[in-house]
């Protein structure tokens, strides 16, 4: 277990150092094995759809369909990167939710892994499940080449 968790640790900053393994990466996807880390790829295996972990899509609370997107984030397609990237936080001012370049300190990332800096509740807030450590880590790794649209 800490060998496989070591070894994925290393596989991804291989990656984010060489951009050249999105297949290996694709490998520890878990319930979404199409998830590669662009913003087509989460759009579609994460903010819109459920996987066979059963999580809740997160467009289920965050669209703009119907209600107010709660958290003050819509992530319906036509809008949900310009919601994330380069954004202001709603709940916890000064915060911003996908920083380019910056996964560390992205308010989205914090949010999916619970980190103790964060307002409110870990995402989506109906878990477990929550996201797999390997979906984050995809996601982090969309953010570590910059976020690109
Ligand atoms: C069942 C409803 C629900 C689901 C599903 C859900 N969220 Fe949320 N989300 C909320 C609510 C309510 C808040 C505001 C309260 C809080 O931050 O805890 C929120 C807040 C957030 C925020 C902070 C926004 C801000 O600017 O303050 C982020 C980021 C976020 N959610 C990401 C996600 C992601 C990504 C998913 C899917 C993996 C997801 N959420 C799934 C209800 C949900």
């Amino acid at each position: 277990m800490t060998a496989r968790f070591l070894s994925s640790m290393l596989l991804g900053m291989a990656c984010m150092a060489s951009f050249g393994c999105d297949e290996k990466l694709s490998s520890v996807a878990g319930p979404t094995p199409t998830l590669e880390p662009t913003f087509a790829s989460i759009q579609t295996d994460i903010f819109q759809t459920t996987d066979s972990s059963g999580r809740t899509p997160c467009t289920q609370c965050h669209t703009s369909t119907g209600r107010n997107p709660s958290g003050g984030m819509d992530l319906n397609p036509n809008v949900a990167f310009d919601q994330l990237v380069n954004a202001a936080v709603r709940g916890k001012p000064g915060a911003i939710r996908v920083i380019p370049g910056d996964p560390d300190h992205s308010y989205l990332v914090q949010k999916l892994e619970g980190d103790a800096s964060i307002v409110g509740r870990r995402m989506p807030i109906n878990g477990p499940p929550y996201l797999t450590d390997g979906q984050i880590k995809i996601i982090r790794r969309w953010i570590a080449i910059g976020a690109p649209r």
